[in-house]
């Protein structure tokens, strides 16, 4: 996919609240897990630079391409790997981005794929049935509209869309098979969901369930959220903007459990968990757009944010960046950083020294 075609331009949701929640500072280290079109990335370069540094992180080669064009005035400052964000901590020690001051996910897809960048993940542009976020991986929408059994594409629209007519629509899509493009399954699923009012068009849910499930969504933000602790300094924020139920159920839980010391079932009567808080959440009630945000924004109008701060002993803190080691040299995407450098670049940063 060319860049050309991908022009129109992503708006990112919560761009201030997002900058605030993550508290960035001047100096400050952070990764961006969903570079997307760079939006939120460039709001976390303003603030950081000079001297920070930013880790951006794309499954989608397209959206890293795009993100290295519109970031091209901080090229010193970041690093732009195309990879899947379940694999965050493997990045992170590879090229000794530990710790950082903050993790950002701004989960789904950005208008750039939804504005029909060829891959199927729209229901209003004809495409072939794809939805791969990385293109080079095997699933796609196609073998699971035409391949799966009634039962479980029932199962699956059901459980990923949260989709009442689950039933009605995947036998519809058996009986309609071979079913090549998004223009054509939409038809179908309208048919099988029937004509009822409803505030959203009918395929909506059934293409949310097609591409979670393509992407395996909730088992990579769950696999994410947990390696994110583990890189967040003293005080860290994690900050998750999330777009659906499902995303934010497992946020809220995820945090709800890390917040706590000890996660024992209320019968217990003593603490056999040895379970410790790692985080802190910050902000009790769900941080969602203004209506002046979602007037201007409409995509954003599902959006919830929810941020949490690292709690980590610091002589813990201390250790990790002894560990970091001192001689060699840094090199990525044409970046290099000496590594002494970068050494008395985080102790200055998180001010232990
Ligand atoms: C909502 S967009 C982010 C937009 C960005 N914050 C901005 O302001 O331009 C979400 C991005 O996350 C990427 N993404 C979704 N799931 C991912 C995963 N598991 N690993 C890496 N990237 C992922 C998508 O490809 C998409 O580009």
């Amino acid at each position: 996919m060319g860049l050309t075609k991908m022009s129109t331009a992503h708006i990112p949701v919560l761009k201030e609240e997002t900058v605030q929640a993550l508290a960035v500072q001047p100096g400050g280290r952070y990764i961006d897990c969903t570079l997307g079109g760079g939006g939120h990335a460039s709001a976390i370069l303003e603030h950081i630079s000079p001297g920070g540094q930013l880790l951006g992180i794309d499954a989608d080669p397209d959206a890293i391409q795009y993100a290295r064009q519109k970031l091209s005035d901080y090229s010193d400052s970041i690093l732009l790997i195309n990879d899947n964000f379940s694999n965050l901590k493997a990045i992170c020690y590879k090229y000794d981005f530990v710790p950082v001051h903050g993790i950002l996910f701004d989960l789904g897809l950005s208008s750039l794929q939804l504005n029909g960048n060829g891959r199927g993940f729209s229901f209003q542009h004809r495409a072939p049935l794809d939805m791969r976020l990385n293109p080079d991986q095997e699933l796609t929408a196609y073998n699971i509209v035409n391949h799966y059994s009634e039962s479980d594409l029932a199962h699956l629209i059901r459980t990923y869309g949260e989709e009442g007519y689950a039933r009605r629509i995947a036998r519809r899509i058996v009986q309609e098979r071979p079913i090549k493009n998004t223009l054509e399954l939409a038809r179908v699923v309208e048919l099988g969901a029937g004509k009822r009012k409803r505030k959203i068009h009918p395929a909506t849910k059934t293409f949310q369930a097609l591409r979670i499930a393509v992407n395996h969504e909730l088992e990579y933000l769950e696999l994410a959220l947990k390696q994110a602790v583990d890189l967040l300094g003293f005080e860290g924020r994690l900050v998750v903007i999330s777009y659906h139920s499902l995303e934010d159920r497992i946020v809220k839980q995820f945090t709800q459990r890390e917040a706590k010391d000890c996660i024992c079932p209320p019968e217990t009567p003593v603490c056999v968990c040895k379970h410790t808080a790692s985080l802190r959440i910050m902000n009790k009630r769900v941080i969602t757009p203004s209506p002046a945000e979602v007037r201007k924004n409409p995509r954003s109008r599902s959006a919830r944010l929810r941020a949490a701060e690292r709690v980590i002993a610091q002589e813990e803190h201390y250790s990790i960046i002894e560990n970091l080691g001192s001689t060699a040299e840094i090199s990525a995407n044409g970046n290099v950083w000496k590594r002494p450098a970068l050494l008395k670049k985080l102790r200055h940063t998180f001010a232990l020294l």
